[in-house]
């Protein structure tokens, strides 16, 4: 079978690493892809957002299914446009992938079907919001309703701090239409799990969770990123038989069932962002897609044929599937860009990647092949923030981390920088 994955990033690259195990996979097309997919795929010069090429392009090379890693396209609708055409595709229609894209849609939806959240009111206008922050005690969580980028969502610690938010996105319009209109939602405390499962529409699999890293830097300073590490199983009470019990229950179940209800049947994997305090579980987002750093993690986890789960979510049928994972540890870190995630230069050399270990995974994100005349062999450039994910193995979480974290240290380019705190729980 040909399959087309969409996308350019590390998760993309695990995605095809793992659809390339399968037998019944023939050629794998990654649009536009990066360096790494280039050695296991063949990398089409189309950007993940040119629904119209991607379309013809599947046409033309009668693939036989296509993956969609990021959310871009599916909140503009691609699958619907490739099902509309015939074409089997991975991942929820623009209706249901409002989970993720619109933070009003999935709060009312949350609300409506009892699905445990932090209580939040939402505003189109500047004053109304202000006003009603300025009756409420810190902090507070404001985020933009639309996708973001990861800069859509702020903790407001002081009132002050949360009115330059309000103005910001709502009169100033920062986030563009993203931030029409802005919910102010209750602060919540605990650790931040994330968790996924395979959906058809009625049925979902057995659960599989993560822990990422958002910040930046050690100890959870600096800015949001878009993921700096992550591992997997969590362990403890964070992802213990009574909590996946809740998840399952009280969250993945639920928005699954309620999306059909409401007449948009989830199709695809669905992430859910949850804060974990003992054992209460509140949802913070749902997002429709794998998630960054995350499927660096998981996917590796996974056991059972990737292409067949895809199509069965694609066909609407999960019900034979039997999903299983490795109980092996794996943890990840990313290597970035000096300046990441605000401004940094790219086009640097990268050295080391020869010398990893034969058990480790070194998912490519902002990486370019630059083929000189003369030269035989291909450098790997950067050119992006988050510019490698390298992935360590290990019957503990111990043996995976410092697998990752010697490897990781053999890499380097022009700035490079990774957090050394990732799945250290000393
Ligand atoms: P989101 O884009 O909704 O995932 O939010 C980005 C990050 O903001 C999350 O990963 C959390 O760290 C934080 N966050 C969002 N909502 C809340 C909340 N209600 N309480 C505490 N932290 C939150
Ligand atoms: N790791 C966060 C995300 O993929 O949204």
């Amino acid at each position: 079978m040909n399959v087309l994955v969409i996308g350019n990033g590390a998760r993309e690259h695990a995605i095809c690493w793992k659809l390339n195990e399968s037998p019944s996979v023939g050629r794998i097309y990654t649009a536009p892809g990066n360096a790494g997919t280039s050695c296991i795929s063949q990398n089409v010069l189309i950007d993940s957002d040119d629904i119209d090429s991607l379309l013809d392009f599947a046409v033309c090379k009668s693939i036989d299914l296509t993956v969609v890693g990021p959310e871009i396209p599916l909140a503009n609708g691609i699958v619907d446009r490739f099902e509309n055409a015939g074409l089997a595709i991975f991942g929820p229609s623009k209706a249901a992938a409002r989970i993720e894209t619109s933070k009003v849609f999935a709060k009312d939806l949350m609300v409506r079907y009892g699905i445990p959240t932090s209580s939040s009111e939402t505003f189109s206008d500047y004053d109304s919001a202000a006003e009603y922050v300025s009756t409420q005690t810190m902090p507070l969580v404001i985020k933009a309703e639309g996708l973001a980028a990861g800069k859509g969502v702020v903790i407001a610690h002081t009132n002050e701090e949360a009115l330059r938010t309000l103005l910001t996105i709502m009169k100033e319009k920062k986030l563009g239409s993203a931030g029409n209109r802005v919910l102010v939602e209750e602060y919540l405390t605990g650790h931040e799990l994330s968790v996924f499962a395979f959906s058809d529409g009625y049925r979902i699999s057995n659960l599989f969770a993560a822990q990422d890293y958002k910040r930046a830097f050690d100890g959870d300073l600096g800015p949001n990123t878009g993921g700096m590490g992550s591992y997997s199983p969590p362990t403890g009470t964070l992802w213990n038989q009574e909590i996946q019990d809740v998840v399952r229950t009280s969250v993945m179940e639920p928005v699954i069932n309620a999306l059909r209800t409401e007449g948009y049947p989830y199709k695809g994997v669905l992430y859910a962002g949850l804060m974990v305090n003992g054992s209460s579980v509140n949802v913070i987002e749902f997002n429709c897609r794998f998630g960054d750093p995350e499927s660096q993690v998981v996917l590796p986890r996974l056991k059972t044929d990737l292409l067949e789960i895809m199509l069965a979510v694609s066909d609407s049928d999960i019900s034979k599937l039997s999903i299983n994972w490795d109980d092996q540890y794996k943890v990840a870190v990313v290597l970035a860009s000096g300046g990441y995630p605000e401004e940094y230069n790219t086009g640097f050399e990268i050295d080391g990647l020869d010398g990893l270990d034969k058990d480790i995974l070194a998912f490519h994100a902002g990486t370019i092949l630059n083929e000189k005349k003369g030269e035989r062999i291909p450098r790997v450039l950067t050119y992006g923030g988050r510019v490698l994910t390298i992935v360590g193995s290990g019957a503990t979480m111990k043996i995976a981390r410092d697998k990752a974290y010697d490897n990781i240290s053999r890499v380097d380019f022009d700035g490079a920088f990774y957090r050394t705190d990732i799945a250290n729980f000393e």
